[in-house]
């Protein structure tokens, strides 16, 4: 098995996504997140993904930056926050989250092994390249292809069917790396070689296959392709 393209979950895998309310909990306007940004974050995120489930699952498409702006509605109700500014700096900052410290070396490693380089993401074309631009690794990438293609979430085939539509091959002959179990779970079922990135030590979801690699963070990367 030769592993021929790489291809990265983007939220949460290259991008941080509770980056958004740590930022802001420490600007000014920011204050009523000082307490609990890390709730915040946590509530934004998985509102986030059980609205692409469930959209997934109902045919009820709807794209990631109208999601994402849903959960966050939500999560500011239920903390009792209403401030449309604060709202609105939150979204500004999901659009330019913080890349993890080893992004930018691992994926130019990669390219260095003359591998396809990816990122396969729920996110609009429009927030990725804005998130690929604010992290400096567009250079790294050969495509950034967003679930906007096919009009429904992971962890449906179609998503993971774009990978093979755009570099060809087999599917043993693509590493999926991500931090999200359930894409894990997805990415393995359809065929992938998967890597799961635990850097917080979670305990593996109970669900219908398991990664074929566990990592701590992404620096390993390189040494399974
Ligand atoms: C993504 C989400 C699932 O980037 O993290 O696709």
């Amino acid at each position: 098995m030769t592993i021929k393209t790489i291809v990265f979950d983007a939220y949460g895998t290259l991008f941080d996504v509770n980056g958004a309310a740590r930022i802001a909990s420490a600007e000014p306007g920011g204050e009523a997140l000082a307490r609990n940004w890390e709730e915040i974050a946590q509530n934004w995120r998985i509102k986030q993904l059980e609205y692409t489930w469930l959209r997934a699952i109902t045919g009820n498409h709807i794209d990631f930056a109208h999601v994402t702006a849903d959960a966050l509605t939500w999560t500011m109700e239920k903390a009792g926050l209403d401030s449309p500014e604060l709202r609105a700096r939150l979204l500004a900052l999901y659009d330019t989250l913080p890349a993890y410290p080893e992004v930018r070396e691992v994926l130019a490693d990669l390219k260095a092994k003359d591998r396809n380089v990816a990122i396969l993401s729920n996110g609009t074309p429009e927030m990725l390249d804005r998130a690929v631009e604010s992290a400096g690794i567009g250079a790294s990438l050969d495509a950034v292809l967003s679930v906007e293609e096919v009009g429904v979430y992971k962890p449906d085939a179609r998503v993971y069917d774009l990978v093979q539509a755009r570099f060809g091959g087999n599917k043993d002959e693509v590493l999926f790396v991500t931090s999200n179990f359930w894409d894990v779970a997805g990415a393995t079922g359809y065929g992938f070689i998967t890597a799961w990135v635990n850097r917080t030590d979670q305990p593996r979801d109970r669900l219908w296959s398991r990664p074929t690699h566990v990592l701590p963070d992404l620096s390993h990367v390189p040494d399974f392709a």
